[in-house]
């Protein structure tokens, strides 16, 4: 797997909204480059598996209710400086404090619906890549 990754997902609010091919566009208008991309559909499990790290949360069953409500588009991308850049990309968790111009400014439409997902640091990046692709499907 390369080095500066990171690993988004278009989220069901975005996808039922049709702003997939936005974003993707947005996306790669930013010099990221598409090492892997798929449609799939996340199952109860697999997103309690992927959001593990917020079982405690208040929010845990909204969460894993609203996505696997919808396909979602996953991909990994590659940049210098991956995990920030996208970050800095996509905007804050809360779409009314996200900047001008950013993804979740642009497309989310709640706190919880907040249209794209992006990895918090490069090991997550790695764990979250092999949890939807095997190295073969990474370019
Ligand atoms: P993500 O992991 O999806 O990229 O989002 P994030 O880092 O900006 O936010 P995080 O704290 O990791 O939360 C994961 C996702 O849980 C939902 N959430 N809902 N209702 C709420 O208070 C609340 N807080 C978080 C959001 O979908 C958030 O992206
Ligand atoms: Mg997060």
């Amino acid at each position: 797997m390369k080095n500066n990754i990171t690993f988004t997902m278009i989220k069901p609010d975005a996808m039922e909204n049709g702003h997939a091919g936005d974003i993707l566009s947005m996306i790669i208008k930013s010099d990221f480059q598409i090492s892997a991309l798929k449609l799939t559909q996340l199952t109860k499990k697999q997103a309690q598996a992927f959001y593990n790290i917020h079982r405690k949360k208040p929010f845990f069953n909204d969460l894993v209710t609203f996505m696997t409500r919808s396909p979602i588009v996953v991909a990994v991308l590659e940049k210098n400086r991956a995990v920030e850049d996208f970050r800095r990309l996509i905007g804050s968790t809360n779409p009314e404090k996200a900047e001008k111009g950013t993804v979740r400014k642009l497309f989310a439409t709640s706190m919880g619906e907040n249209a794209i997902h992006g990895s918090d640091s490069i090991d997550n990046a790695r764990i979250e890549s092999s949890f939807f692709f095997a190295g073969w499907e990474m370019y």
